[in-house]
C-alpha cells in the first residue's frame, strides 16, 4: 500500500478542476513528454479488449478523444471497461464524461490496492501516470494481479530529459515544477523502469523511445 501521505499530496495536486488539468496537460505533453496526441491514440487505443481497466483515467480527456477516434474511423469500442483514478476532483471529471455511457465503470482506487478480481482483463492502459506512481512497483503488481494470463499493458513513461539544448533544459524545469507540485513523482531511466516493469510480473513485448518517452507494450507472464 502506498504510504497515506503520498496519497494526500496526489488527492491534493489534482484538486484543481479538470479543465486546468488539460490545458496544463496540452503543455506537459508538448514540452516535457516531447510526444504528441497522436503517438498517444495509437498506442492506447489499439489496447483495448473485451475487458479493459483505464488506469488513473483522469478526467478521462485522453481516452475520450481515444473512444471517439475509434468510432469515427469505424472500430467502435463494445467492451467492458472499468476506469480508475485516486484523485477525486479527476474522477468526478471522468464520472460527468462518461455519465450514460455504456459498460463504463469509475471507482475511486489507488493502483496498489484495486478492489477487483484476479485474472479478470484482457488489458490494461496506464497513460501517462506511471511516473506519478510513488511506488511505481506495487502499482503494476497491483494491475498485473488483476490482468488474464497472457494480458496486455500498454504504458508511457517520462524518461528524463534528453536531447539538444534549449529543449532539454525547458523539460527539465517543468519536471522540476511537476514534481514541485506534487503531479510528477520521478522520471525514469529506460532500463530502471524496464527492469520494475519485468519485476511486477510482465514480459517487454515492445519498447520504443519517441522524445523524452518510452512507450511499452508488456505482458503479463503465465505462471
Ligand atoms: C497526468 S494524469 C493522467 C490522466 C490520464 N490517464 C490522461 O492521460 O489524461 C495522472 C493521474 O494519475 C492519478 N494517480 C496518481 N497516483 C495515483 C495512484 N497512486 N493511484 C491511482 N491514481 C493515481 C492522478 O490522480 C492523475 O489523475
Amino acid at each position: 500500500m502506498i504510504p497515506t501521505e503520498s496519497l494526500s499530496k496526489i488527492e491534493k495536486a489534482y484538486d484543481s478542476p479538470p479543465i486546468w488539468y488539460d490545458i496544463r496537460g496540452f503543455f506537459v505533453l508538448t514540452f516535457a513528454y516531447r510526444s504528441t496526441l497522436w503517438a498517444q491514440i495509437s498506442l492506447f487505443g489499439n489496447n483495448i479488449g473485451a475487458r479493459h481497466l483505464e488506469g488513473a483515467v483522469g478526467s478521462g480527456t485522453l481516452f475520450g478523444i481515444i473512444l471517439a477516434w475509434k468510432k469515427i474511423t469505424g472500430h467502435p469500442i463494445h467492451a467492458e471497461i472499468v476506469g480508475f483514478d485516486y484523485a477525486p476532483s479527476m474522477l468526478a471529471g471522468a464520472i460527468r464524461r462518461f455519465k450514460g455511457m455504456p459498460g463504463i465503470r469509475l471507482i475511486q482506487a489507488d493502483v496498489a490496492a484495486l478492489d477487483l478480481p484476479h485474472d479478470y482483463f484482457d488489458t490494461a492502459n496506464i497513460a501517462n501516470a506511471i511516473h506519478c506512481f510513488p511506488d511505481v512497483v506495487a502499482g503494476l503488481t497491483e494491475v498485473c494481479r488483476v490482468l488474464k494470463p497472457g494480458g496486455r499493458l500498454a504504458v508511457n513513461v517520462l524518461l528524463y530529459p534528453r536531447g539538444v539544448q534549449p529543449f532539454k533544459w525547458i523539460s527539465e524545469r517543468i519536471n522540476a515544477w511537476a514534481i514541485r507540485k506534487g503531479i510528477l513523482y520521478t522520471p525514469y531511466d529506460q532500463a530502471d523502469i524496464r527492469s520494475r516493469i519485468v519485476n511486477a510480473g510482465f514480459d517487454i513485448e515492445s519498447e520504443k523511445v519517441a522524445g523524452n518517452t518510452l512507450n511499452v507494450i508488456a505482458v503479463k507472464r503465465s505462471a
